[in-house]
């Protein structure tokens, strides 16, 4: 199988790109990752790049050059996917327009529900029954454009910020997968 090539965006942990990282190495998974991008020199999730020897790149997002310096990363390595994993930036119009609809994300409630930061005290104070997590295509709107995938669970009563990300994660994990290969299916 001729995979294609993706890169991964971060800002965090990176949990979700070492599940994606982990996913790559199958056979039959569509992607190879092939670039990491993080906006945070510090982010932990780098340490995955390193011990999985997967090239990265931090940016400086102060720099006003610094997207045509992404775009050109980009294309060097012959990306057709971009993974937002705990990305915490805005990309500009100029960019998603660059790469529309090759540009997915991954966030911890069951959208249109929840966009934006604080999902799960949100979800908490709301006592919601359910929540989730979606793998979705980026637009110009935050959180708003189409969904790939969704995966929902049923909340506890004595659930708390804690758990309630806890299993939200554990989750994302196989979201995040799922709807790369649902993706690629449809293609
Ligand atoms: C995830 O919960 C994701 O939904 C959100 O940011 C978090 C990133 O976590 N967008 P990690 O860096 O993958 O551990």
């Amino acid at each position: 199988m001729v995979k294609k090539n993706s890169c991964v965006f971060i800002s965090g942990a990176g949990t979700n790109l070492k599940a994606l990282i982990k996913s790559s190495r199958e056979y039959k998974f569509p992607i190879n990752i092939k670039l990491i991008i993080s906006n945070k020199r510090n982010a932990m999730g780098l340490l995955f790049a390193r011990r999985y020897s997967i090239p990265f790149k931090v940016i400086k997002t102060k720099n006003a050059l610094f997207e045509k310096e992404l775009i050109n990363e980009i294309n060097k390595k012959k990306i057709s996917l971009i993974c937002l994993a705990g990305y915490m930036k805005i990309l500009s119009k100029n960019f998603i327009n660059s790469y529309k609809g090759k540009i997915i994300n991954i966030h911890p409630s069951l959208l249109p529900n929840y966009k934006g930061t604080n999902t799960f005290s949100r979800v908490l104070k709301a006592g919601e029954k359910k929540t989730g997590c979606t793998v979705h295509f980026v637009n110009e709107k935050l959180d708003s454009g189409k969904t790939i995938l969704q995966k929902s669970f049923q909340i506890d009563k004595n659930e708390s910020i804690q758990t309630l990300k806890k299993k939200t994660q554990k989750m994302e994990y196989k979201a995040f997968s799922e709807a790369i290969t649902k993706l690629y299916m449809l293609i």
